[in-house]
C-alpha cells in the first residue's frame, strides 16, 4: 500500500504507514497548497527534483525541523547542506536503498538554478519504490523518448505524476504521448494553476489519457490516491 497525498504544484507527500516521504514541499507563497510548512511533524525524508523556488520551498524549514533527509542531486544536497539540513546526494542514473524505500533520479529537461542563481546541477525525476509500488514523479520536464526506458527497465510504475501546465514543461497533449511511454498503472496530473500561466485544465488530461485507454485521475490538493 502506498499512499500518495497532493499539496498542490508538485508537492506529494507518500506514505506507507511505516515511513513518511515529501517531495517538493513548495507550500509558504503557493495559492494551491492545503498546508502550511507546520503541518509536517515526522518525515522520514524530502526529495527535491531541482533547484527552481516552486521545489525546493520550504525544504529547509521542514528539513530542520523534523530532520527529515534531503535526497537530490549533488549541488542541491550541498546547497541545502551549508543551510544546516543533513542529505543524501544522487546522480541522474544512480538509485539507491534507503530505509523508507529505493530512489533513482531520471532525467528531466529543464533548468535548476537557485533563488540567487546559484547553479544547483541538472534537474530531475524521481522513480521511487515504496510500501511495495513504483511511483515516477517527473519534476519539470518536457516530453522526451526516454520515457519508454523509465517505463520499461526501471518500472512496471504504478502511478506517474507528470506536469501538465506548459509553458515551463510538458503541456497536456505532450503529458498524454508520456503516459504512451510511461505505461503507468495510474497517471496524475501536476504543476498547473499555480501560476497564471500555467492554468491548464487537469480534467482535459484525464478526459484525453482516457480516450486513448489508459488510466489518469483529478487529485485535488488535500486529497489522496491509495495504490493497493
Ligand atoms: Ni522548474
Ligand atoms: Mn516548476
Amino acid at each position: 500500500m502506498l499512499r500518495l497525498r497532493y499539496h498542490g504544484h508538485d508537492c506529494w507527500e507518500l506514505d506507507d504507514a511505516n515511513h513518511r516521504v515529501l517531495i517538493d514541499p513548495f507550500l509558504n507563497g503557493n495559492p494551491m497548497a492545503d498546508v502550511k510548512p507546520d503541518y509536517f511533524t515526522k518525515l522520514d525524508a524530502i526529495l527535491i527534483t531541482h533547484g527552481h523556488g516552486d521545489h525546493v520551498g520550504d525544504a529547509a524549514a521542514i528539513a530542520k525541523k523534523t530532520g527529515a533527509l534531503i535526497i537530490s542531486n549533488f549541488e542541491i544536497v550541498n546547497y541545502l547542506g551549508s543551510q544546516g539540513c543533513k542529505g543524501h546526494p544522487l546522480h541522474i542514473g544512480g538509485g539507491h536503498q534507503f530505509p523508507f524505500g529505493h530512489v533513482k533520479l531520471t532525467i528531466a529537461h529543464h533548468g535548476s538554478t537557485g533563488p540567487n542563481g546559484e547553479a544547483l546541477g541538472n534537474p530531475a525525476g524521481f522513480v521511487l519504490t515504496m510500501g511495495g509500488k513504483k511511483v515516477y514523479h517527473a519534476g519539470d520536464t518536457g516530453l522526451f523518448m526516454d520515457m519508454q526506458l523509465i517505463g520499461e527497465a526501471w518500472g512496471p510504475l504504478d502511478a506517474a505524476l507528470l506536469p501538465i501546465g506548459d509553458n515551463f514543461t510538458m503541456g497536456i497533449d505532450d503529458a498524454v504521448r508520456a503516459t504512451a511511454f510511461l505505461k503507468a498503472g495510474i497517471n496524475i496530473p501536476m504543476h498547473y494553476k499555480t501560476f497564471d500561466v500555467i492554468d491548464a485544465d487537469p480534467n482535459e488530461f484525464v478526459q484525453k489519457v482516457t480516450a486513448a485507454g489508459r488510466k489518469a485521475v483529478v487529485v485535488k490538493p488535500g486529497a489522496e490516491y491509495i495504490i493497493d
